[in-house]
C-alpha cells in the first residue's frame, strides 16, 4: 500500500489552501504548500541581496539554500535557516516579487524536484507515515504529480478572489496587483485557468469553503 496524492492547483484567492489544509486534516494527510517553496526561495535571495532578475544566481540560491517544511496540516511551518519564516514569506515584499523566481525556470527544475521529493516521500513514509499528502500550487496536477490519485483545478471568479484575499486584512489596491498581477506573470510559464484532461474543476465561486472540502473529499473516497 502506498499514500494518496491529492493535488491541488488554482490562482490566489480560490481558497486553496484553506480547503487543501482541511482536506489534510480531516484525512490525517501532510499538507504541502508548494507556493511556499517559490516565497522562501524569493526571501533567502533577498535577504542575501541576490539580484532577483539574475537568473543564474537566483537559481544557484534555491538550490543551496537550508530550507525545512513542517507538513501539519494544523500547524504548517517553514524553517529557513533554522528560522520559522512562515510569516515573513507571506509580507508584501515577498508576495510582489515572489513572480521573479516562479517565472525563473531553472529555479522552477530545482524547486520543482524539491517538490516531487517531498511528495513520493510522502507516499511511503515521512511526516503522515505512508498516508499521503495534499499538494498544492499551480502545476501539481500537470507538470510535478500529473500520475496523482485526485487532481482538482479550483477556480472563483475574478472579483470574488480579490475581494477574499482583500477580506484578509491588505489594502485593496495592492492586493489587485498582488492576485492579478501575480497570476499574469505566472500564467505565463505554467496554465492554471483551465483543466488539463482528467483534472476536475471546482468552481468556489458561490461555494464555503466546507462545501468545497466536502467536494475534495467525495473525489478522494472515489479512489481509496
Ligand atoms: O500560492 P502562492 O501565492 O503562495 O504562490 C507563490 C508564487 O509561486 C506565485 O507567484 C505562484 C507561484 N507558484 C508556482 O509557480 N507554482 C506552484 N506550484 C506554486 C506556486
Amino acid at each position: 500500500m502506498t499514500g494518496i496524492v491529492i493535488a491541488i492547483d488554482g490562482p490566489a484567492g480560490t481558497g486553496k489552501s484553506t480547503v487543501a489544509r482541511e482536506v489534510a486534516r480531516r484525512m490525517r494527510l501532510a499538507y504541502f504548500d508548494t507556493g511556499a517553496t517559490y516565497r522562501v526561495g524569493t526571501l533567502w535571495c533577498l535577504r542575501e541581496g541576490v539580484d532577483l532578475g539574475n537568473q543564474d544566481d537566483v537559481a544557484a540560491m534555491v538550490a543551496t539554500m537550508n530550507v525545512e517544511l513542517i507538513l501539519n496540516p494544523s500547524n504548517p511551518a517553514i524553517v529557513l535557516e533554522g528560522e520559522d519564516v512562515s510569516r515573513l514569506i507571506r509580507s508584501d515584499t515577498v508576495a510582489l516579487q515572489v513572480s521573479k523566481v516562479a517565472t525563473n525556470l531553472e529555479a522552477r527544475r530545482i524547486l520543482g524536484q524539491w517538490q516531487r521529493d517531498v511528495i513520493e516521500s510522502e507516499r511511503v513514509g515521512g511526516y503522515s507515515e505512508g498516508r499521503g499528502v495534499v499538494a498544492e500550487g499551480r502545476d501539481i496536477t500537470t507538470i510535478i504529480a500529473p500520475d496523482a490519485d485526485v487532481r482538482v483545478l479550483m477556480t472563483a471568479d475574478e472579483e470574488v478572489r480579490v475581494a477574499r484575499r482583500a477580506g484578509e486584512g491588505a489594502d485593496v489596491a495592492t492586493v489587485r496587483e498582488a492576485v492579478l498581477g501575480r497570476d499574469r506573470q505566472d500564467a505565463t510559464v505554467v496554465e492554471f485557468h483551465t483543466a488539463a484532461d482528467g483534472v476536475v474543476t471546482v468552481d468556489t465561486t458561490d461555494l464555503t469553503i466546507d462545501e468545497a472540502v466536502r467536494a475534495v473529499l467525495t473525489l478522494a473516497e472515489r479512489v481509496s
